[in-house]
């Protein structure tokens, strides 16, 4: 099979390549380096099925070509974390909604039906109150221009662009919802908070939590995703269809800070700041973010085979190592 990823290079789209090249198939990644990075496609450089671009989907002449190529898309490229996003809601725009627009005409003008990935994500269920969410739950956004969900109107505009383009032209289009995704690859600048508490404990400095950590995630491993996402292009009952992907354990801020510590045997101490002081005091925080995972399993029979405590441990490993290698 014949796989294009954009946003490639970045933390799920590496595992997406990954996989794919695991299994055989030939891996076309286009990425502008922005989040991503070359590290994260280090193992795959000279691979003979794996091929790399460094572009900017917005201006990427071999667009149509690349689209044409492949039997299957993962569109992964976006601004993502909440720091880029308050720091430059101009680029979350045009990214997030022009560069999906131009991959859906790239490939309706490709003539040629392959199975799309779009990613969209959690946020888009705003501030909708309820402890976990199902697709067909309300989205509730607020009325006011609050810069903050600018992220979650630019997916929430993929999902409408995505659907239109399935329903007039036919496409093989699945809609994927990602709540929280952690593992190998994941960097804490922009905002990820399981990185960023990793490094803080391995090396004994405070873990910065924001607002009182009772906020509640869900964190998914990323090597549990990557399988649902190529579960879901490959089932044509999928096709059409928006699909919450995650994992439903569920942890508060504060026990996952506490977790982390433990399992690293830290002796760092928590440390907690208000949300006015870490973004400005235009950001607000949703209380939970717990996926329901029906529509998921009844399509794919999807089950997640990582732990939150096998992630940290293998995460904690990871970072000690790279500490060492700094060293
Ligand atoms: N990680 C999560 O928990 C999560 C949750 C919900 C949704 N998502 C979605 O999953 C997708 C992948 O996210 P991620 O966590 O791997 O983040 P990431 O930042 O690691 O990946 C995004 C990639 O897109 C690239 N990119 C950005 N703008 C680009 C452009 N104009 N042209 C080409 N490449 C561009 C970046 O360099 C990066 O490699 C995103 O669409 C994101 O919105 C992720």
């Amino acid at each position: 099979m014949h796989v294009l990823i954009t946003g490639g290079a970045g933390f799920i789209g590496s595992h997406l390549a990954a996989r794919h090249l695991a299994n055989g198939d030939q891996v076309y990644v286009v990425d502008n380096l922005s989040t991503g990075s070359l590290a994260n496609i280090k193992p795959f450089r000279g691979h003979p099925a794996f091929r790399f671009t460094e572009a900017d989907i917005l201006q990427w002449s071999e667009m149509d070509e690349a689209v044409a190529w492949a039997d299957r898309i993962y569109h992964m490229a976006a601004v993502v974390g909440v720091k880029k996003v308050l720091e430059d809601p101009v680029a979350v725009m045009a990214t997030n909604m022009t560069g999906t627009e131009k991959v859906l005409r790239a490939i309706h003008h490709g003539g040629w039906n392959p199975q799309v990935i779009i990613a969209s994500t959690s946020e888009v269920y705003g501030f909708n109150s309820k402890s976990s969410f199902a697709e067909t739950d309300d989205i509730v956004l607020p009325s006011a221009g609050r810069l903050r969900w600018t992220y979650a109107i630019t997916k929430l505009a993929d999902e409408f662009l995505a659907f239109s383009y399935a329903r007039k032209y036919g496409l093989n289009i699945v809609v994927v919802r990602l709540f929280n995704t952690i593992g190998p690859n994941q960097v804490g600048h922009y905002g990820m908070v399981v990185p960023s508490f990793v490094k803080q404990a391995v090396s004994n400095d405070p873990l910065t939590i924001y607002g009182e950590g009772t906020q509640t995630r869900s964190f998914c491993d990323v090597r549990d995703t990557v399988v649902a996402l190529d579960y879901l292009a490959g089932c044509p009952e999928a096709w059409g269809e928006v699909v919450n992907v995650g994992n439903d354990q569920e942890i508060s801020i504060c026990d996952l800070a506490k977790l982390i510590v433990q399992r690293t045997h830290s002796t760092s101490p928590l440390h907690f700041i208000s949300y006015a002081d870490a973004y400005g005091e235009e950001f607000e925080d949703v209380t939970h973010r717990r996926p329901e995972l029906n529509k998921l399993r009844a399509l794919t029979g999807f089950a997640p085979e990582w732990t939150l405590n096998d992630t940290l441990d293998n995460l904690i490993e990871n970072e000690r190592a790279k500490n060492l290698r700094v060293a």
